[in-house]
């Protein structure tokens, strides 16, 4: 066989290896609705099992078992237009023949494509502790990446700036442009949401899936109140605060006519990228999450009006609850209209794993600065990371960093082979200085992470925030000589 032919053949194994992930993703949210009513029959169960004259004592339950019922319908509503809006960026009609040719043992199991983007949060959304580090690996190396020789905003194929709509509303598309002429209609939204009808659903994947995956789906619900919903306000001001704070103080003097570049790795549902690009930078997030970049692209390019959507982002759970009322209580999203916002030409989402995307040569001295946010703990090898952050930094550049490290791949139990590299926020340090960085800024900052802001139980991080500076190459030359 030539190179071509294996390159061809490599090629069409990966994106088989993808489809299948975005087939068990798109499964994974259409599980959603049933995964709740389960829940809300096991809760029924319960009930019915009571004394009567416990029951008697509590007989407004029922009801409250109803509105949950209506509060994941509204949920459902938002997931399935969501799914509506998302045009998958590799063909999904090919058959699994391309991946089940390769004999090497890895198609026998499902690529889900996606560690948990919410490993950060140790309560689960059932209520229950427990690790969600699912250590499944993502394969979206290709069909959906910004490669590093298209990472350069505007125009590029797969990293685009949608147009939809008027100019005005120029914002990042992650997705393929022929997709940006699809716009919600939300004029047609009627006011109790249908969920039986599935227009234009009826082709995507409808399968079973594990609830860990469905769980995966209850994360990003919680995102979306991070990143786009009043109530994720605090939270936000505790974690995107200091960083946007900084990157003013570094970059005194933005000017229009040539802004200064910034990534923000692991970008989630790209607020903070947003929010950055707001400030006069070139922004791009990068995130490697289908089930985060089918939310995102549906916030960024879709919504249209502030408060367009109504969700129920805490129903999933009954633990430490206040009231039944705190519990079932909507959250409009978003909160700003993302394409009014004033965001600065070039921002993109770009689609990929960071270390794919970003640790080849083209993109080496490319960033003014770089922001990792609840990101540096999901490496499988951190002082990688830290390697490409310093290649990909200009001389001078800045790496803002805040975060925990609870490592994402730690603790796998049964799966002893996941590299998983962790170090002390020390050795981090240290880690960097030889890489060429050095500290201006150090500070612990309390935060918490995707948390129900009412809950009895709300997990809190002393995060590490740093502001770094990539020595320029004479200064690191001449200090190792020194040494
Ligand atoms: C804990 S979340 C933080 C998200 C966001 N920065 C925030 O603060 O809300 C980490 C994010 O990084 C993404 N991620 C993990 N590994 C990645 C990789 N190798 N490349 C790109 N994104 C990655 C996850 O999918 C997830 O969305």
């Amino acid at each position: 066989m030539s190179n071509s032919d294996e390159e061809l053949r490599r090629r069409k194994y990966e994106e088989a290896l993808e489809v299948k992930s975005l087939r068990r993703i798109i499964a994974a949210y259409f599980n959603y609705p049933e995964a709740a009513e389960d829940d809300v029959k096991r809760y029924e169960r319960s009930f019915r099992r009571l004394p009567v004259a416990h029951k008697a004592m509590l007989a407004h339950l029922p009801l409250k078992y109803q509105k949950l019922r209506r509060c994941i319908d509204k949920n459902t509503f938002f997931i399935y237009e969501m799914l509506k809006a998302f045009e998958p960026p590799v063909d999904m009609s090919q058959e699994d023949e391309n991946c089940e040719h390769v004999d090497d043992g890895s198609c026998g199991h499902f690529h889900s494509g996606d560690r948990d983007p919410c490993a950060c949060e140790s309560a689960s959304v059932s209520g229950r502790p427990h690790s969600t580090k699912s250590g499944e690996v993502c394969e979206e190396k290709n069909g959906n990446c910004c490669k590093p020789e298209s990472a350069n905003f505007e125009g590029s194929l797969e990293c685009k700036t949608n147009t939809h709509k008027d100019t005005s509303d120029n914002i990042t598309d992650i997705k393929d442009p022929k997709s940006l002429d699809t716009v919600t209609d939300i004029s047609s939204v009627p006011p109790e949401p249908e969920c039986e009808s599935h227009d234009g659903l009826d082709s995507m994947p409808h399968f079973h899936v594990p609830l860990v995956d469905v769980d995966k789906v209850r994360c990003v619900i919680r995102n979306i109140v991070r990143d786009w919903a009043t109530e994720g306000q605090k939270e936000r001001d505790e974690c995107y605060g200091p960083i946007l704070e900084e990157l003013k103080r570094n970059f005194p003097d933005r000017n229009k006519e040539s802004p200064p570049t910034c990534l923000v790795p692991g970008a989630g549902l790209g607020r903070l990228a947003l929010e950055i690009s707001c400030l006069g930078f070139i922004s791009q997030g990068n995130e490697f999450s289908y089930y985060m970049m089918i939310c995102s692209s549906f916030i960024l390019n879709q919504c249209e009006v502030v408060g367009e959507w109504s969700i129920h982002p805490w129903i999933h759970s009954n633990c430490n609850s206040l009231s039944d009322a705190d519990q079932l209580r909507p959250v409009s999203v978003p909160d700003i209209h993302p394409a009014s916002a004033g965001i600065t030409e070039g921002f993109s989402m770009c689609g990929g794993d960071f270390v794919e995307v970003y640790g080849g040569p083209t993109q080496v001295g490319s960033w003014d600065s770089v922001v990792t946010c609840f990101f540096l703990d999901t490496a499988h090898n951190i002082v990688e990371y830290i390697e490409i952050i310093s290649n990909i930094l200009k001389d001078g550049g800045v790496w803002i960093n805040l975060g925990p490290l609870l490592y994402h791949f730690a603790d796998m139990y049964g799966q002893e082979d996941e590299m998983s590299v962790e170090l002390s926020l020390e050795d981090v340090k240290k880690v960097a200085f030889n890489y060429g960085f050095q500290l201006e800024v150090e500070k612990t900052i309390e935060t918490t992470y995707t948390t129900n802001p009412r809950a009895m139980m709300q997990n809190h991080y002393f995060s590490a925030f740093w502001t770094m500076r990539k020595k320029p190459l004479a200064t690191s030359i001449q200090e190792s000589m020194d040494e």
